[in-house]
């Protein structure tokens, strides 16, 4: 399936498998320069915009009409799989293309640093929603794996999603004092990983005691970074979610912990109901998930644009973030089948 085959192309970037295509790195570029040469394939209008997101447009007979959109993003995290992310944006132009000329325009976008590494993610999409004016697309739908194993323990290869939980993402900073680690007595030191260990497992705690909440981090920097230096600053990274803000603020309470929130958001009834048409017209069972990771469909839901998200079953009892990340091909063909036909029922509208 040449869907399949560029997936792979993507995933030997950088020199796969496992490779890295983070956020602002060359490889990232890389993926978007090879999509953007089969957009041009595929006949669409090619565009990059000031946060270096691309599009890929096919004009409808009333170009005039707001847009439908679909797409999602081409960086991964370290050693990623093969399919978050780059599934939507491939999936996303076969499905375009495959649905041809509509009344209202067409466009499959890739968003740039939706993982956000190193940051707060979805870098791409909000720059592109806080620089919006008028010409906001009327639906956007966005096609995912579904990184998680419900649809694998249910036996249905596909998902409409409800809507993305609450995140909060950042950095704990902890002090101490640099010294020898060989001549400083146990008792007089100030060792900032001491710290930050206590906090990770706090953390843990905290999220274990709040219902449908998660913590992780991910991320530790030690200053000086020494094997024989006592650390004297260590950046702790921090990513909690729960289905709610309250939630996440419980979990961050308990560890005392001020960070950068993101509220759940929920999708749209218009291009969900088209999603769920779809299903119900391929005979899949109508399973519906709320999503634990986060989406650039989330950022544009949050704008205010209609918003639908579709699954694809993970296999490998759902593992994402690896390599080990799977979905079958017979899936992800019935979830082209279903996007394209959820695009040309949005995008066959008139109206608004
Ligand atoms: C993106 O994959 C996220 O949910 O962190
Ligand atoms: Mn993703
Ligand atoms: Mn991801």
């Amino acid at each position: 399936m040449r869907l399949l085959e560029r997936l792979e192309q993507l995933y030997a970037i950088g020199g796969g498998p496992g490779a890295n295509r983070l956020g602002g790195s060359p490889q990232e570029d890389e993926a978007h320069d090879l999509v953007a040469g089969w957009m041009h394939e595929a006949g669409l209008e090619v565009e990059r915009d000031e946060a270096g997101n691309l599009y890929g447009r096919l004009r409808g007979r009333k170009p005039e009409l707001p847009e439908v959109w679909t797409g999602s993003h081409l960086d991964s995290v370290p050693a990623g799989g093969r399919f978050d992310g780059a599934l939507g944006v491939v999936g996303g132009l076969e499905a375009v293309e495959r649905a041809g000329q509509q009344e209202r325009t067409l466009t499959v976008v890739a968003f740039r640093d939706e993982e956000g590494c190193s940051g707060p993610g979805c870098v791409g999409s909000r720059a592109l929603c806080a620089a919006w004016s008028a010409s906001r697309p009327s639906a956007f739908v966005e096609l995912h794996v579904e990184q998680g194993p419900r649809l694998q323990e249910a036996g249905v290869p596909l998902a409409v999603v409800t809507g993305i939980v609450a995140t909060a993402k950042g950095e704990v900073v902890f002090e101490g004092r640099e010294g020898h680690a060989g001549t400083t007595p146990m008792a007089g030191r100030s060792d900032a990983l001491l710290a930050a260990a206590e906090f990770v497992l706090e953390l843990r705690d905290a999220a274990a005691a709040v219902e449908g909440a998660v913590a992780t981090v991910g991320r530790l920097e030690v200053e000086p970074g020494a094997s024989n230096v006592i650390p004297a600053r260590v950046r702790v990274s921090v990513d909690a979610r729960a289905p709610d803000l309250e939630r996440v603020d419980e979990v961050l309470a308990a560890v005392r912990a001020e960070l950068s929130r993101t509220a759940e958001v929920e999708m749209a009834p218009w291009p969900t109901e088209a999603l769920r048409e779809q299903l119900v017209g391929l005979g899949v069972p109508v399973i519906e998930l709320a999503s634990g990771a986060g989406h650039d469909a989330g950022v544009l839901a949050a704008a205010g644009v209609a918003t639908g998200m579709l699954f694809v079953r993970s296999l490998n009892g759902g593992i994402s973030h690896s390599p080990d990340e799977l979905s079958a091909g017979e899936d992800i063909a019935q979830a082209v089948t279903a996007l394209q036909g959820a695009l040309v029922r949005l995008a066959s509208s008139v109206d608004g």
